[in-house]
């Protein structure tokens, strides 16, 4: 029943009625005829047919035997057989076809086989009555077992209605499936399914997963283990299917596999990323607990730290993050590691208006203030500290007392342990996030020295005092840092004092980087606890899950959303290479010519901000090696040397460039580019944490991590060397270029963009396209022009439109001849499945330009349009044909009743007056015998009433 959309016949608590109501009521006029159940055109038996068309055949109850064997097949396969035929041409096939079997007679008992043969014998003659049918051996295996078997069968109901597997409505559930595959009709598929809470469509080998925010039932462990090794159409589509076809592809072609999940943000990636590791972790079968509790938890680790509440997502990822399960090549899980990327560090100092910082700080404030470890923690118990002022947080109290906080602070010291960070890590992350609150403490105020140089000095020394403890360093060590730097002018050292502005910025860069490199050493740390041990990984397999964060475009974009859409440009890049790939697979398998094929390749763009030296990316660092350089000439040498038609721009808005995404076109200002794409952490903070008591941070600025946990030398061992220039002073240092290179965010991002990809390709690539039905986070409400929207860029409609320029429609042989051999052949001509079959139709037609493959026919949008017309117009005139047929037959039947009719009143009357009389007689002789039998009858009348209620209300309830 793929692709229809139909009544399924659903047991009812374990019960079926089979008495189907239909044409029988209108039909019978006999009494063998009387409460049979012919039923619907699908149930009826050829002779009930074969009767309606001419009077002097017949039938008798029999035909309910028919019925039972039709319902049979029906409870076998979803739908009776024919049901994709019009009734009404099902009603001349019944009769001339051979009695229909299972679709899959093999897959059955040969008792149950064997019944449905014997229901649906042609003959009447020779078929059982269904009192003989009792005997059969079907039927007699269930003798005495029928509590049980119906118990099983009501509890089997139950999971699966739980589940919503066995709906009344079948839906769509592959849209590649769909012979038009244009915007409106997937959009309406999927407007289908999500209003019956089936949130899940595959397109071919991509899975839609369209957000239901709200819980929906579909993820227990009876699901689960429903997805485990399943054929993709035994369950209807979901996000377990996917992790069960990646396992399986692994397990099987014992090769490495990639996961990529991507939408907007908002639109489930997160949590379809957790849902995959959960079904991953049951499929990996690891029989070892703690190892199965520390993967579940480390995506909550990671997210406490790298998620937060934004406009649009209470717990949008601000980073992204490739999560490699690791199995043996025998599919047992062994390990786990993470990389991340991008996080968004400037949230830890700023957030804009109706947004909050990174969740862990909240968290740690209210289960701190339950622990009473406040004052520890020098964390201030009044007014909460500059980082998190806001709007939402006008007091401590706000977010001190909240009982959710509470519960994550519990959890996520939970995952810690189970993980298995020890308890002076623990203290030390803990001492790190309230170092970095407290560094946001401090405040500058300006001194002006008799040199009239800008000087700053610390006005709140308690703040100092508490991030100096906190951080195990000297509080005046700290406070020269920030209020002034080293510069070596001719081999002179000369301290230069920091404006209250640059101080500021030293504050805030030194509040980033900490907060940066305590996530990658959180993610480092998560890496070796969890790495799997040697003997088991050496030939180990792994399934990657790239949950990244998705295409934006907000009103001001800067160089965070220039970076996430380069990433997302990337992973639209692979995207198309495969669906192009899977595309011209069909093609290929069909043996029909590909070359049509055409797609919006982005690979022009990707070069356009990759490639060297030319690269957007490339001059960005260009530039931000050039002291001298400013935003604005930043974008000028962009104009200056992108020679592309997705870049531009407008005339006239200052530090402003624009791109034309695939997605959409971006603007983007250029302000603060340099300085964040340099990203530097000063020198003298750096050597000042360097000295700290405390192991953790020490290590923290010492060995800067990359995503895979390799140490990399950059410029902090540079600075040990204690080169530190002044570039207004002694301009290019030749030393500090090949430093500066090795740190811009651009080369780094390019690096871990180029590290993300080479995992990916190794792998066989899965995709989940995460879709947002409102901007609302409303559940039930699906906007179908935002989902629209989304389908046109994520790529989903431009499969559709390649399709739509190749052969848009590809329909089976079979399909194509049901529905258009009419064009060509007789109504009641059965022609061959077979290419020339439908070649015939097609050249019948008139039609040209259109492929046979092996097994369908390919054909342009234009040719389906035309056939649908031309078969409408024979279909139209079938119609008048048997409406003449129909009334001439009627007429023909009335007449022949109304004779019968005449003979039986006469009959009738004779016979009533004969029972009259003798029901006279006996009445005088009996009176009193017959009234104690009244009596009885009453009694037991009541009594079969009272079970047949009874056995009603069970069947009801
Ligand atoms: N399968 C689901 N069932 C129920 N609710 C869901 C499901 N998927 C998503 N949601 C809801 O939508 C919210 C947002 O989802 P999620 O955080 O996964 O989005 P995202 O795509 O990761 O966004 P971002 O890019 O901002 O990180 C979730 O917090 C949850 O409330
Ligand atoms: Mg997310």
């Amino acid at each position: 029943g793929r692709g229809m959309t139909r009544h399924r016949m659903v047991p009812f608590r374990g019960t079926l009625p089979l008495v189907l109501p239909g044409v029988s009521a209108q039909l019978t006029s006999t009494r063998l005829r009387r409460n049979t159940s012919v039923g619907t055109p699908f149930w009826m038996a050829p002779e009930v047919i074969a009767c309606e068309q001419q009077l002097d055949s017949s039938y008798d109850a029999r035909c309910d035997a028919w019925s039972l064997g039709i319902t049979a097949i029906e409870l076998g396969d979803g739908d009776p057989p024919l049901a994709d035929l019009h009734p009404m041409r099902a009603l001349f096939k019944i009769p001339r076809n051979p009695p229909p079997t299972l679709q899959q007679p093999e897959l059955w008992s040969s008792e149950f086989n064997d019944f449905i043969n014997k229901c649906l014998t042609k003959d009447y003659e020779k078929r059982p009555t269904v009192s003989s049918l009792l005997q059969h051996d079907f039927i007699k295996q269930i003798e005495g077992k029928e509590n049980v078997l119906q118990r099983q069968l009501m509890e089997f109901i139950d999971v699966h209605q739980q589940m919503g597997a066995v709906s009344l409505y079948l839906y769509v559930d592959d849209l590649a499936t769909l012979e038009v595959l244009d915007e409106n009709t997937v959009t309406e598929q999927l407007q289908k399914s999500y209003a019956k809470d089936q949130i899940y469509t595959y397109v071919g080998d991509i899975l839609i997963a369209v957000n239901p925010f709200r819980n929906v039932d579909i993820y227990s462990s009876q699901h689960s283990k429903l997805y485990i090794g399943a054929k993709r159409t035994a369950n209807p589509p979901h996000i377990f299917a996917v992790a069960d076809i990646g396992y399986q592809s692994m397990v099987t072609y014992n090769s490495d596999q990639c996961i990529v999940i991507s939408g907007e943000s908002g639109a489930g990636k997160t949590q379809s990323a957790h849902l995959l590791v959960q079904q991953l972790t049951v499929l990996g079968k690891a029989n070892n607990r703690t190892l199965q509790e520390k993967i579940l938890q480390v995506n909550n680790l990671v997210e406490a730290f790298g998620n937060a509440g934004t406009i649009i997502n209470d717990n949008s990822s601000r980073f992204g993050k490739y999560l490699e399960m690791k199995f043996t090549c025998g599919g047992t899980v062994v390990g786990a590691q993470i990389s991340e990327y991008l996080l968004e560090k400037s949230r830890v100092v700023h957030q804009a208006v109706g947004e909050k910082n990174f969740h862990i700080f909240y968290y740690i404030y209210a289960g701190l203030a339950e622990k009473k470890k406040l004052a520890h923690y020098k964390l201030p118990e009044y007014r909460p500290p500059r980082y998190l002022q806001n709007d939402h947080f006008r007091i401590v109290q706000d977010f001190m007392n909240n009982s959710f906080y509470k519960s994550q602070f519990e959890l996520i010291e939970q995952c810690f342990k189970v993980i298995g960070f020890t308890l002076e890590e623990l203290g030390s992350v803990y001492s790190v996030l309230a170092a970095i609150l407290n560094v946001g403490n401090i405040e500058f105020s300006a001194v002006v020295s008799e040199h009239m140089i800008d000087k700053s000095n610390i006005s709140n020394p308690v703040a100092l005092e508490n991030c100096a403890s906190l951080l195990c360093i000297q509080a005046d060590e700290l406070q020269e840092a920030l209020t002034s730097h080293c510069v070596v002018t001719r081999g002179e050292t000369i301290i230069r004092p920091n404006t209250v502005e640059k101080a500021t910025d030293v504050r805030d860069a030194m509040a980033k980087a900490l907060y940066g490199r305590l996530f990658s050493w959180i993610v480092n740390r998560i890496n070796t606890l969890l790495k799997p041990d040697k003997h088991l990984s050496d030939d180990g397999l792994n399934i990657g899950i790239l949950d990244i964060f998705g295409f934006e475009n907000f009103k001001k974009n800067s160089f965070e959303q220039l970076c996430i859409n380069i990433a997302n440009e990337q992973i639209q890049f692979y995207f198309n290479q495969h669906v192009f790939a899977w595309e011209q697979n069909e093609y290929l398998y069909e043996g029909v010519d590909a070359r049509v094929i055409e797609y919006e390749d982005n690979r022009p763009l990707l070069d356009m901000f990759l490639q060297k030296p030319m690269g957007l990316l490339s001059l960005l660092d260009e530039e931000s090696r050039f002291p001298q350089a400013t935003d604005q000439t930043l974008v000028e040498k962009f104009e200056d040397n992108l020679k592309s038609k997705y870049f531009w721009r407008p005339k006239r808005v200052d530090l402003t460039f624009g791109i034309y995404h695939y997605a959409g076109k971006v603007l983007y200002n250029a302000s603060g580019f340099l300085a964040k794409n340099r990203d530097t952490l000063p020198a003298d903070i750096v050597l000042l944490l360097r000295s700290s008591e405390n192991n953790l941070i020490r290590q923290l600025v010492t060995h800067p991590l990359t995503k895979t946990g390799i140490a990399i030398v950059v410029i902090f061992l540079l600075s040990f060397s204690s080169l530190h220039t002044d570039h207004r002073d002694t301009g290019h240092h030749p030393r500090e270029t090949t430093s500066m290179k090795t740190q811009t965010v651009a080369s780094y991002f390019r690096y871990s963009l180029m590290d993300l990809l080479s995992k990916m390709v190794v792998g066989q690539p899965h995709f989940v396209r995460c879709i947002k039905p409102n901007n609302d986070r409303q559940a039930n409400k699906f906007d179908k022009e935002k989902v629209l929207v989304q389908l046109r860029y994520t790529g989903i409609l431009e499969t559709a439109r390649i399709r739509r320029q190749g052969y848009s429609h590809r329909i089976l042989f079979a399909n194509f001849i049901k529905r258009y051999y009419l064009i060509c052949y007789k109504t009641n001509d059965d022609p061959p499945v077979s290419p020339e079959t439908c070649a015939a139709i097609l050249e019948k037609a008139h039609l040209d330009n259109w492929v046979l493959g092996k097994t369908k026919v390919f054909l342009k949008y234009y040719h389906v349009e035309q056939l649908n017309l031309m078969r409408k117009e024979t279909v139209d005139r079938i119609i008048l044909i048997q409406a003449y047929v129909r009334g001439w037959l009627g007429s023909r039947r009335y007449k022949k009743i109304k004779e019968q009719r005449e003979q039986s009143a006469i009959k009738i009357q004779s016979a009533y007056r004969g029972f009259v009389a003798r029901k006279e007689y006996q009445n005088a002789k009996h009176n009193q015998k017959i009234e104690k039998y009244i009596i009885r009858l009453q009694a037991s009348k009541n009594c079969l009433l009272s079970w047949f209620l009874m056995f009603y209300r069970n069947k009801i309830r």
